[in-house]
Formats: structure tokens, sequence, C-alpha cells
């Protein structure tokens, strides 16, 4: 019979249609619920809340594949905390819930007898109608099942109710997912963050407290020679070395970086240079061909680390007696070179023990430009440290010329 002519297969579309609309609104809440920033715990907590509240369901819970042949119970609503204890971890093989966390499917048991013999315990103080288990998916992979205990069977729920508790459950999965992907985001910036402290430790005050132990080496063989003018020229050299590291520990402690100081980075490591020319006796030529140096602030500092680590290196291995300092730009690609004509290394690019960081630091520090660094050296044959680096001058503020 046409449609136009009977009212009743009209009733049923605008039933239907009114199903769709629940179905709808159902999914958008739950996605709505899922989308909430906040720890998994709370998310899975709304999850549950605002489910139990659209299905009208006496209790619901939450398991995830353990990955050793288990399912544990991760949240649930409406279960007593015996239950919840008995429940915590099943094997994978014994009940609809493991079955579905291992091969997927909707399943559907009346009641939760089944549930009570395996945890030795009622599920609930009056059993339920039907107890649902709907796998938890993210893309292929299935990462677990959400349980819904009813007191009317799910059919009276329309006949797409099993589309929606499969959609349901995908959308479970992916909020799992992305909140496992944020918290292992979250740990390696920790990580990052602790070898950038690392870095700075061993760049800054690390640094100069080698330096200050060389110039007390120096106090001390200068007393014992009883060279009291000299003495006091360390003396004076180690009041300085330890102004100068409280100011970067005040640095690090402040906004945990060595700022370049207000002259800009050239001035820098010409008073790098001057001091290191003084300290060590070897000469050392620093020569600027830069036209422009438009680097940010960032950028800069992380030159003057590994400037300032190829100098620290110098003076403790090389027993060069020339060193040649040289920055060169074309365009947006910048050069820095240091070489020495000292003892040079057999093998400058084997990774070296931790004890030994610096030059490890130093490439780090490059990648972060973003650049590279190449070390040319052989023993007896000096060693040349080549930073290569893009800085193309949108990336960076407005700096003077020069800096
Ligand atoms: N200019 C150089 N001349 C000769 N040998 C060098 C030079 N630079 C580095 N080396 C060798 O490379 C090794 C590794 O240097 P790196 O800076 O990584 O560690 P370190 O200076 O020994 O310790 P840290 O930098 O952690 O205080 C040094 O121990 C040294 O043997
Ligand atoms: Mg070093």
């Amino acid at each position: 019979m046409p449609e136009s002519t009977s009212p009743k297969p009209a009733l049923t579309q605008a039933v239907r249609l009114a199903r769709k609309t629940q179905s709808l609104d159902i999914l958008y809440e739950i996605a709505t619920s899922l989308s909430q920033p906040g720890s998994l715990e709370h998310l899975l907590e709304d999850f549950l809340d605002t489910f139990i509240e659209l299905v009208d369901a006496r209790a619901a819970s939450v398991r995830l594949a353990t990955g050793d042949g288990h399912t544990r119970l991760i949240a649930s609503r409406g279960l007593a905390p015996e239950v919840v204890e008995r429940d915590r971890l099943m094997p994978l093989g014994r009940c609809p819930c493991g079955w579905a966390a291992a091969e997927g499917g909707l399943r559907l048991q009346s009641g939760t007898a089944p549930c009570a013999a395996l945890i030795g315990r009622p599920m609930l103080e009056r059993d339920c109608t039907q107890f649902v288990v709907v796998p938890v998916q993210y893309q292929d992979h299935i990462l677990g099942v959400y349980n819904l205990f009813l007191d009317r069977p799910l059919a009276a729920m329309g006949e797409d109710i099993h589309d929606l508790l499969l959609s349901v459950g995908r959308h479970l999965g992916l909020a799992i997912e992305k909140s496992r992907l944020e918290g292992e985001a979250r740990r390696l910036a920790i990580m990052e963050e602790r070898s950038l402290i690392g870095n700075e430790l061993h760049d800054s005050l690390a640094q100069s407290l080698i330096g200050m132990r060389m110039q007390l080496k120096m106090l001390s063989e200068s007393l014992a020679r009883k060279d009291f003018g000299a003495a006091q020229y360390e003396a004076n050299g180690l009041r300085r070395a330890m102004t100068q590291a409280s100011a970067d520990l005040r640095d690090l402690l402040t906004n945990f970086r060595l700022r370049i100081d207000d002259a800009g980075l050239v001035q820098t490591v010409a008073n790098l240079v001057e001091r290191f020319g003084r300290e060590t006796g070897i000469a050392v030529f620093f020569q600027n061909e830069c036209r422009a140096l438009e680097l940010t602030p960032a950028q800069e500092i992380q030159v003057f680390y590994i400037i300032q680590e190829a100098l620290i290196n110098i003076r403790k291995h090389s027993s060069a007696r020339n060193v040649r300092i040289m920055l060169n730009n074309e365009g947006d690609l910048y050069t820095v070179l240091i070489e020495d004509d000292g003892l040079g290394m057999a093998s400058p690019d084997e990774p070296m023990p931790a004890e030994h960081a610096g030059l490890a630091i130093m490439r780090e520090r490059a990648e972060r430009l973003p650049g590279q660094i190449v070390i040319e050296s052989e023993p007896g044959e000096g060693t040349r440290i080549v930073l290569i680096f893009n800085a193309p001058p949108a990336a960076a503020p407005a700096v003077a010329a020069g800096r």
C-alpha cells in the first residue's frame, strides 16, 4: 500500500526519526563528554555518568585489555566496592567481556549470574535484565570493552541501538588513545626539559667549577713557590670566576638560561675569547665576517654555548698554541668555525661515555638551531669544529646588524 494512503507507515517513520534524533543526541553528548580536557580517570567517570543517564542503565563499567591475557576494570558506576575489588582482573577467555575484548562484536547476556559465579558474589543487589558488552576500539585495535547493566532489554531502544553502542565504543577508544598519547607527549616533554636543564648546568655552572678548580690549582702552586704576586693574581681571577658563577646560577634559577649580554652575541664571544686568551696563554684569533647577524636570543645562546664548550675542550684536552674562531654567513646560511692546532683526537664521531657530555650537547644544541656540527680531527693534526645552520630572518626579531 502506498505510504500517502495509510497513516501507519508515516507514524513509524516519525518514531524512527525520533529515535534517530535521540541516537544522535546520545552520540553528541558522549562525544562532548569525551572531548573535555582532564585525566583519563575523570574522562571515564564523566563518560559513565553521561551514558548511564542517557540509556537509563543501573550500572556501567569500562575494562581495558592489559596486554598479558587479562582485562582490567578501570572505571565503574553503580557497582559496590567489593564487586569492583573482586572483578578487577579477569582472564580473557572466561566470559563475554574477555571474548569481546579479544575478538570484538557486541555481546548480550540475560542477567549477570555467570559474572556472579566468576567473582563469587552477586554483581548487583537485584539482578538486571540484560548485561551488554561493547568493544572499545581504536581503528582496528580493540582496547577493551564497556558494560551496561540494563533493566529493560536493549531491543526496546530501537533497531539502530547496536550501531549506536558500537559507535560510542569507537569514540571511547579514540578518547582513551588520545589521552594515552597526551600522557606520552607529556612524559617526553618532561624528559626533554630535564635534558635541557642538564645541558644548561653542564655548559654554565659545571664548566665554571672546572675553571675555578684549575685556577685554584694554579693558586696553590704559586703559594708553594711563595710567589705572592702571582698568587694575588690567581686569587683575583678566582674571585671574578666565583662572581660570574653566582651570576650564572642566579640566571639559571630565574629564567633558566644564560643571558647573552646586551651588547649581543659578537661582543659576548669577543669577551669570552679575550678571557680565554688571558687565562690560557693560547693565541686566539676571532674573526666575525657576518654583515648582519639576525638571530633570535635562543639561537644566540645555542651558538654561544657551542663556542664556549669548544674553547673549554681546547683548554682541557688540546695543548694547542693557536686557536681561530670565525663567524660567517651567506644569506640565511651561517657557519661558525672553531679550530685549534693541538693534539687532535682519533674518532670525533664515536659516542662518548656519559661523563664526557660536551660534544654530545654541542650536537644537540646544533640540531635545535636547526643545524649540524662537523668535527674534523686526527691525532697530531689539531681539531676543527664547524657549525652550520640556517636562520631565515623571518624567524628572528629585528636585531641590530653586527650583533
Ligand atoms: N679540541 C680538542 N682537542 C683534543 N681532544 C679533544 C678536543 N675536544 C674534545 N676532545 C676529546 O673528546 C673528548 C670528548 O669531549 P667532551 O667535550 O664530549 O667531553 P669532556 O670535555 O671530556 O667532558 P665534559 O665536556 O662533559 O666536561 C674529550 O675527553 C677529549 O678526549
Ligand atoms: Mg667538554
